[in-house]
């Protein structure tokens, strides 16, 4: 299916889709997030994919969800629709890395859907914010709870009560982002960073993100004890036994995902 409000490119195993609404700052309607949705979960079923850079334009990632669409909705509206409550859940459950690759605004739930993917890495000219408060609500797909994880809840209150944006050198202090480079450099980076996950043994690459998805889920006795199973069963694969010989042998591994 053609999608309306996103771009997907397939190219050399990483899938690059980009949100698509330079008329509204790539808001996030329901059209929108429906073909996200659909492209990350077809992104993750496509066995030619290793990872995925999620994207916006130069001056937004996306300003949040779609003002105009929610103005007009009441309580029982947004309850019954159940509304934003499949983006955590959906995003979740795709398995390969994603990478979310930030220039200008990141705010409401644009920074909630850059928060949701696996890291981001921001350009210099990134501004990240839970301005909700100002339209007399507050953040409904994590941005009270992934930014409190991430930055502390100082600066978390911070942004959620006053409304404040942080710029990209803050957000990569404060362990919001991974790191901050030139907006020019930003596709590259983040390209760059996809191609180099793509390269290792696909086995090992959904371990490594599945435990450390779980220390935000469980206790840390419970996540060591995860992440050594993990551990222990990557040796069950032959990518363990070519990583590890090529390193021996001063040479490339050649991982073959099994
Ligand atoms: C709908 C939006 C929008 C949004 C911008 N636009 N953000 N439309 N929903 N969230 C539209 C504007 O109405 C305008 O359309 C066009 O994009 C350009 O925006 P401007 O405001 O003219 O640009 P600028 O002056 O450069 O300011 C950029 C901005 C500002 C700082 C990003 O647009 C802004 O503050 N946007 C709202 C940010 C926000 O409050 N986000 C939280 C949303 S609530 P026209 O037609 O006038 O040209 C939310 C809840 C999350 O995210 C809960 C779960 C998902």
């Amino acid at each position: 299916m053609a999608f309306e409000t996103i771009n997907v490119e397939v190219d050399d195993h990483v899938a690059l889709i980009k949100l698509d609404r330079p008329d509204a700052m790539n808001a996030l309607s329901q059209q929108l997030v429906g073909e996200l949705l659909q492209a990350l979960e077809e992104a993750d079923a496509n066995e030619k994919v290793r990872c995925i850079v999620l994207a916006g334009s130069d001056k937004a990632f996306a300003a949040g969800a779609d003002i105009k669409e929610m103005a007009k909705l009441g309580f029982v509206d947004v309850f019954n629709a159940n509304l934003f409550a499949q983006v955590n859940d959906r995003i979740a459950a795709i398995r390969k890395p994603i990478i979310a690759a930030v220039a200008g605004y990141a705010l409401g739930g644009g920074c909630e859907l850059a928060m949701a993917c696996d890291f981001i890495i921001a350009a210099d000219t990134a501004k990240f914010g839970q301005p909700e408060i100002n339209l007399g609500v507050i953040a409904g797909i994590g941005g009270t709870q992934r930014l409190a994880r991430f930055v502390g809840k100082s600066k978390a209150m911070d942004m959620n009560l006053t409304g404040r944006l942080m710029p990209a050198e803050e957000a990569e202090r404060s362990g919001l982002v991974s790191r901050v480079v030139p907006a020019k450099k930003l596709m590259e980076e983040a390209m760059g960073a996809a191609q180099k996950i793509a390269e290792k043994s696909q086995i090992s690459v959904l371990a490594a993100k599945e435990a450390v998805n779980r220390s935000y889920e469980t206790t840390l006795s419970e996540g060591l004890r995860f992440e050594r199973s993990l551990f222990h069963s990557m040796f069950a694969t032959e990518d363990q036994k070519e990583g590890m010989s090529a390193f021996l042998e001063k040479r490339q591994a050649q991982f073959r995902d099994k």
